[in-house]
């Protein structure tokens, strides 16, 4: 006879004092509450949950109506029952003190109306985007594509575009990886969208994130029921005791250009990420979303280049092309493949055909590299206009990172303890800017701050903007 459930090793006592529906009741809340069961957890059938607990199923049904009813869970054909988004309760503490999360997913933070500067970080120039030479490639493509190129096509993507961006990744990156090892995706985010699917089919309920760190890489994750624990962020990137004492198994960085402080993972604490992960079998995300846009000097080759087996590393065409393009790749160790394969197939039955065989073109003749070259230097332009801006205003202005990316992070020690920094960036809204508070994008207290992106205006307005932002937080 059963004896009690694999699932969240529930033990029924022999009689519970408060009868077994309310008892069921009480293990399935408390575990959704403590995030045990995230959002988008499918609970099992009731007819399988009532034989490992060898009760009557009658039971199992009343308890899920309960909390359904409580607006916990909902059923959805096909499916089952779901753990739901109103049922998030992130108060979660961690071996470090720090709260998990996993809610719902939240979408960009749009600026108000009437606003005349627009500085919301992670948009390109999209003005910049190569419409001639993308036209060029397409019709090239489309003199050559076989019908075949148009049917459904291998759900990693397409062949060419794969052998072309692992050629261009080996080159610029160092990613060691072949075109078979690459699945094509829709962006960072479908990334993260399966490796959260992926890695909660196996078990994992959480990942560690940097703190402050994306707040849509945390949100998309937590949509697909993988739970996020915050780690402090320093000058020297991930602080990796915080890691070790997290608890988690799998950590998501962004160390080529740390959003949003900017600032490049040392290479001691590369090194600590690599032992901690090789330590336990754990796993690495390396999110590169930005580092084609490094200004001073090349980036830093990628974490994936010293550990392909441990790391699994993801970039898209976002930053560099459009984020509309949705179009992404993601690299990951050997023995995930089939499974990230299997979802990807069961999202979309694998990307868009032509606009793969379009950047294919586009990395094969050169195009693709000419206009990185043109917007990096344009984006370096807009960076030193908006940093003339500030500096005109508020000389002693503390502007973190390196110089690269599409925004760069203002920070505010001065005012520590006497301004937040979401009231600061209301009166900067209210002198015609829109700026990120640093708050919204951190878990974890820390000074105040202010992500500020520079990559779509042009050089006159941002210096104006930046002297306008000066003027409120000198
Ligand atoms: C740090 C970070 N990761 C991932 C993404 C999402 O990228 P994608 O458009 O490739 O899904 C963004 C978007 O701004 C980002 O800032």
């Amino acid at each position: 006879m059963s004896t009690g459930s694999d699932f969240l090793q529930l033990r029924p006592a022999a009689a519970p004092a408060k009868g077994l529906t309310t008892w069921l009741v009480d293990a399935l809340r408390t575990a959704i509450r403590q995030g045990r069961l995230p959002e988008g957890a499918r609970l099992p059938s009731t007819r399988v949950l009532a034989a490992d607990l060898a009760v009557s199923r009658g039971v199992v049904v009343e308890a899920y109506q309960r909390l359904a009813d409580e607006g916990l869970v909902g059923a959805h054909t096909g499916v089952g029952t779901v753990v739901t988004s109103l049922a998030r309760a992130p108060e979660v503490r961690t071996a470090v003190g720090a709260p998990v999360e996993s809610g719902p997913l939240r979408m960009p933070l749009p600026a108000p109306p009437g606003i005349a500067f627009d500085l919301s970080p992670g948009v390109p120039d999209l003005s910049a985007f190569p419409r001639a030479a993308w036209l060029r490639a397409e019709r090239a493509v489309l003199d050559d594509a076989t019908a075949a190129d148009l049917g459904y096509g291998d759900p990693r993507g397409s062949a060419p575009l794969r052998r072309e961006l692992a050629g261009w990744l080996g080159r610029t990156r160092g990613i060691r990886a072949g075109a078979d090892d690459l699945l094509v995706v829709g962006g960072v985010a479908q990334a993260l969208a399966l490796l959260a699917q992926t890695l909660r089919a196996r078990g994992v309920t959480v990942a560690a994130v940097e703190d402050p760190g994306s707040r849509g890489a945390r949100d998309q994750m937590a949509h697909w029921g993988l739970g996020s624990v915050p780690v402090r962020v320093d000058g020297h990137g991930m602080r990796t005791d915080d890691l070790a004492a997290s608890g988690a198994d799998v950590a998501v960085l962004t160390p080529a250009h740390q959003f949003p402080t900017g600032v490049v993972l040392s290479p001691h604490r590369r090194q600590a990420l690599l032992g901690w992960a090789a330590a336990a079998e754990r796993l690495v995300i390396e999110d590169d979303y930005d580092a084609e846009h490094r200004y001073d000097r090349a980036p830093v080759a990628a974490l994936q280049a010293s550990a392909p087996d441990r790391v699994a590393y993801t970039g898209s065409t976002s930053k560099s092309l459009a984020p509309g393009m949705r179009l992404g790749w993601l690299i990951a160790p050997a023995p995930m493949r089939a499974d990230l394969i299997a979802a990807k197939h069961a999202s979309d039955l694998g990307n868009a055909a032509l606009p793969q065989l379009v950047v294919a073109h586009l990395l094969a003749t050169g195009g693709y590299e000419r206009h990185l070259r043109t917007v990096r230097k344009r984006q370096r332009q807009r960076r030193d206009a908006l940093l003339s801006g500030l500096r005109a205003e508020f000389p002693a202005v503390r502007v973190e990172g390196v110089a690269a990316g599409l925004h760069l992070l203002v920070t505010l020690p001065h005012l520590a303890g006497r301004a937040d920094d979401t009231e600061l960036a209301a009166r900067i809204a209210a002198a015609g800017v829109f700026v990120h508070p640093l708050s919204w994008h951190r878990r974890l207290p820390g000074p105040p701050g202010l992500v500020l992106g520079y990559a779509a205006e042009p050089p006159d307005r941002l210096h104006e903007a930046g002297r306008r932002i000066a003027r409120v937080v000198r």
